[in-house]
């Protein structure tokens, strides 16, 4: 059967559909098949032009189960599923049928009460920074904020995805052939960092998210 990853959260524009498409590219990278599956009834499934990975089309409930049944069916395969805002039973079942849960939020108020909320739901789930400022002045406002973080939901903080302009490009109509190398270098980070996600046990996630966000707090002084 397919590894499943959601990427969920009861809040619209945290990234969910970047990243799903950033992650999917990723996989691809790193030499792993991938499937897109769009669950969002509010967007239209892209085309394969210019994608390396399969695009799936569960907007409704019955698309829903038969991807489902089909990704089952997928050994060695990765389905990354794209939620959308404001569905908690949806999220809920996508999370069930989930080996790793993603929920995506922005630096702001909002965005931090909602994937809260998010966390304390989904208890394997792990909170994602998106779009994540670099430049430094606001980075040190969003470091100030990440200080209020809640200590119990510490060890299921992954490392920041940041904002990167070109990142929209995957979600064109055509991807073009040639990426830039830091959108390129972006998906490939994310899709390794999930990946790790999945063998490893509670302790040495911990360990390794530790060690993940020293590294990104070292790397990206821009
Ligand atoms: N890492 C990023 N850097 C810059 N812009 C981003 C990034 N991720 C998402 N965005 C932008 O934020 C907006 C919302 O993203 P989207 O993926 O559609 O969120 P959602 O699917 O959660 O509603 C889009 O305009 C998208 O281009
Ligand atoms: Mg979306």
């Amino acid at each position: 059967m397919a590894d499943i990853i959601s990427v969920i959260g009861s809040k619209g524009g945290t990234g969910k559909t970047t990243l799903s498409h950033m992650l999917c590219h990723g996989l691809t990278l790193i030499g792993r098949r991938a499937v897109c599956v769009t669950t969002d009834e509010d967007r239209d499934p892209l085309s394969t032009k210019g994608r390396h990975y399969v695009q799936a089309d569960a907007r409704s409930p019955v698309a829903r189960e038969k991807v489902v049944a089909k990704l089952r069916d997928l050994k060695g395969w990765t389905g990354v599923l794209d939620g959308g805002a404001n569905r908690t039973e949806i999220d809920i079942a996508l999370y069930q049928l989930s080996d790793v849960v993603l929920l995506p939020f922005r630096d702001s108020p909002e965005d931090f009460r909602a994937v809260i909320r998010d966390l304390d739901l989904f208890p394997r789930a792990f909170a994602l920074p998106s779009q994540w400022p670099k430049n430094r002045f606001q980075q040190e406002a969003a470091r100030r904020h990440m200080e209020t973080w809640p200590e119990e939901f510490r060890d299921r903080l992954l490392p920041p995805v940041f904002s990167l302009s070109a990142s929209k490009l995957l979600l064109q109509h055509e991807v073009p052939e040639d990426l830039p190398s830091t959108v390129n270098g972006a998906c490939r980070t994310l899709a390794k960092q999930v990946l790790n996600l999945f063998e490893d046990d509670e302790e040495d996630v911990a360990d390794q998210l530790a060690q993940a966000r020293d590294a990104a707090e070292e790397g990206d002084d821009t």
